[in-house]
């Protein structure tokens, strides 16, 4: 079988095709790419998304908006900014029973804000249980129509936002 081979000129060139490569916006919705990363990156090791108890590490279930008490004694309300804080820094804050210290590994460097964004869209989602299946069977992920109800595919052309949809005051983000 031939392969066609690209040689790049300079190392920069490469790194910007790399850049290019993994940028997976606009190309794969936030949710699908959370759940790549959630199977891919090893989340799936330690947590769970269906509340089984046992795990390495909490389950992903019902977690997000709700109060999780804290090894120190705390407690805090599940959001962004903390689903960010324990993927970069897991010692920072420890989810009471599961250290310290935490046997998460930190993902510093690993992924990029946007990358965040989509495991963090993947975590709001199981708190409310709702599938992705569901949105897509009324988005169609592949469709970029501007109809309603909108495709889930970015139309790079399009000057239309991008649909954010809301389910009983849950928010999806959908990321341009
Ligand atoms: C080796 C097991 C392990 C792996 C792998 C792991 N985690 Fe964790 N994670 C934990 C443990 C244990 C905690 C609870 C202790 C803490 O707060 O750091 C935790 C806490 C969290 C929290 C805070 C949730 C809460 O209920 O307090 C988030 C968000 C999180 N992990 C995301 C991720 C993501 C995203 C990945 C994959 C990129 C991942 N984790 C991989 C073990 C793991």
């Amino acid at each position: 079988m031939l392969s066609k081979c690209v040689v790049e000129p300079d190392m920069n060139t490469f790194q910007k095709w790399l850049e290019d490569a993994s940028d997976w916006r606009g190309k794969v919705a936030p949710i699908a790419q959370g759940q790549i990363f959630y199977n891919q990156r090893g989340c799936v090791a330690c947590h769970n998304t269906t509340g089984a108890p046992g795990g390495t590490g909490p389950t992903w279930k019902d977690m997000f908006g709700n109060t999780i008490p804290l090894a120190d004694g705390g407690t805090l309300v599940a959001d962004e900014a903390y689903v960010k804080e324990s993927i970069l820094d897991p010692q920072a804050k420890i989810h009471k029973g599961f250290g310290p210290p935490s046997p998460m590994p930190s993902f510093k460097g690993a992924f990029k804000d946007y990358d965040i964004e989509a495991i963090t869209v993947l975590y709001e989602v199981n708190q409310r249980q709702l599938s992705w299946t569901r949105c897509e069977a009324v988005h169609g992920a592949r469709s970029q129509s501007r109809q309603s109800p909108p495709g889930m595919r970015r139309n790079a052309a399009s000057k239309v936002s991008r649909p954010r949809l809301m389910f009983g005051g849950l928010k999806i983000r959908s990321l341009s």
